[in-house]
């Protein structure tokens, strides 16, 4: 696991965009990205359509799969992450929207279409690179406490705490937040070539410590990335106060040429 961590939140999402830019950059023809929803996304999908503007990126060949989504909202609903990723990035960009992927979470067979969400994934190739970020209780995507370490896209009940945490953007507060999801599984999300975390702000301060440097356990899915061979973790200084060896991330700013071109990003 290599952790970078940022003065400033707006520097993690800009070195997160870069990191997708230069998947997209390297193999434009066949690129799958896993992509996220939620606060910290929007900023690195701001910078995603800032770049495109600017000529640097080209989506017009790759493929997406999104990590969730809720069961029963209907993708034109404002509160499906369907059309969170529509208004925060597909419709800003020259995505093949064919060649995007949510979960269906209104499919009459949830399991069924889990099932074929495994599948095309593994069709294409599996993610590239796969965008994620940590829920206040420790989840990736919405593979909430217990899920199994090698679980598959799957429909899972949501924790309490996240339907309060995801409750801001309901306008009837948490009761209006679907108490089903159907999310990639940890097993799925593994799979990915690289992984890419990103984190910002104090809310986050101790799941973060102990998805890194805690035990890896099913009471808090992201620590499962310790068992993945590529994972980049980008934190802004709040989200990074709780960890203990800030020695030897300090060291690995200065001798990791991958983390030494990255930083050069930020000027
Ligand atoms: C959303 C997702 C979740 C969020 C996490 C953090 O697709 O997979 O795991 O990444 O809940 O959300 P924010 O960024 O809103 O704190």
């Amino acid at each position: 696991m290599k952790i970078v961590i940022c003065r400033r939140p707006d520097q993690a999402t800009f070195l997160a965009a870069h990191v997708m830019t230069d998947v997209l950059g390297r193999d434009r023809q066949k690129a799958v990205l896993g992509l996220a929803t939620g606060r910290t996304m929007e900023a690195i999908y701001a910078h995603l359509i800032e770049r495109f503007r600017a000529g640097m990126l080209d989506f017009s060949r790759c493929t997406t799969f999104n990590l969730d989504e809720y069961v029963g909202i209907p993708p034109e609903d404002r509160h499906s992450y369907r059309y969170y990723m529509n208004k925060h990035l597909f419709s800003h960009v020259n995505i093949d929207v064919t060649r995007t992927h949510v979960p269906d979470g209104m499919a009459p067979d949830l399991d069924h279409a889990a099932k074929l969400y495994d599948q095309a994934i593994n069709e294409a190739g599996t993610m590239d690179l796969q965008l994620l970020g940590i829920g206040e209780n420790g989840h990736i995507g919405f593979n909430e406490p217990y899920s199994s370490l090698a679980s598959r896209t799957r429909v899972v009940t949501l924790d309490p705490h996240t339907r309060e945490q995801n409750s801001g953007l309901f306008d009837d507060g948490t009761q209006q937040v679907p108490t089903r999801a159907v999310t990639m599984g940890v097993g799925t999300i593994l799979q990915a070539r690289r992984t890419l975390l990103v984190a910002t702000g104090s809310a986050k301060a101790d799941i973060v410590a102990s998805a890194i440097e805690g035990p890896v356990t099913a009471s808090v899915t992201a620590s499962a990335l310790q068992l993945h061979p590529d994972c980049l973790v980008l934190l802004d200084e709040h989200a990074a106060h709780k960890l203990t060896r800030r020695d030897y991330i300090e060291q690995m700013r200065h001798h990791d040429p991958e983390i030494i071109h990255l930083l050069a990003q930020l000027g």
